[in-house]
């Protein structure tokens, strides 16, 4: 018995060992149809996921018609667009459910996409701007290589 304390200690630090791992580190995941791994998420909050990636892919489309123009305030205007403030709009319910390494290339996507508006409100250096750009986009073409979504 007198052990007993302890071993009930033990036992609540394994189940919020296993909590902290299973919320935060994995996240609500599943086999996927293919080699991703699946994240597991309502209908609502894929279609939101979604809508972030097609605003994604506009806003590349507008820095790269930005730069060829040599408009920097447009370019600057798209970049910013992603930038993380736009991560603020997260539905909270997702914060458990998505991996800690798709939080990760998610928010160093938004902070490239700042970096990115820097520059071109800063030197407005267009090499320097596309290789920004294309170091992002290894962040984008990296998550989809790794995840895919499924509505529960
Ligand atoms: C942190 C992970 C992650 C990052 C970073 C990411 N994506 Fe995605 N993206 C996803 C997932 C997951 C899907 C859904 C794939 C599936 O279910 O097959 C997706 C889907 C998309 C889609 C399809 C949208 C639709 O309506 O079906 C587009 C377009 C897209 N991403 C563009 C981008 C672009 C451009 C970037 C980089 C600037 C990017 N994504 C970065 C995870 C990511």
């Amino acid at each position: 018995m007198k052990y007993l304390g302890w071993i009930v200690a033990a036992g609540f630090a394994g189940l919020s060992a296993y909590l902290a791992y299973a919320f935060i580190y994995q996240g609500r995941v599943a086999p996927g149809e293919d080699e991703r791994t699946a994240i597991v998420v309502s209908a609502d909050e894929r279609r939101f996921i979604l809508a972030e990636m097609r605003a994604f892919l506009e806003d590349v489309e507008n820095i790269i018609q930005g730069v060829v123009r040599g408009d920097m305030a447009a370019v600057a205007k798209a970049a910013k667009n992603s930038g993380m403030a736009t991560t603020h709009n997260v539905p909270g319910s997702l914060r458990g459910k998505l991996p800690l390494e798709f939080k990760r290339l998610g928010f160093d996507t938004h902070k490239r996409f700042d970096a990115i508006a820097e520059e071109a409100a800063a030197m407005a250096d267009k090499n320097k701007i596309l290789e920004m750009l294309g170091d992002t986009l290894s962040n984008c073409t990296a998550c989809h290589a790794s995840y895919s979504l499924k509505a529960d």
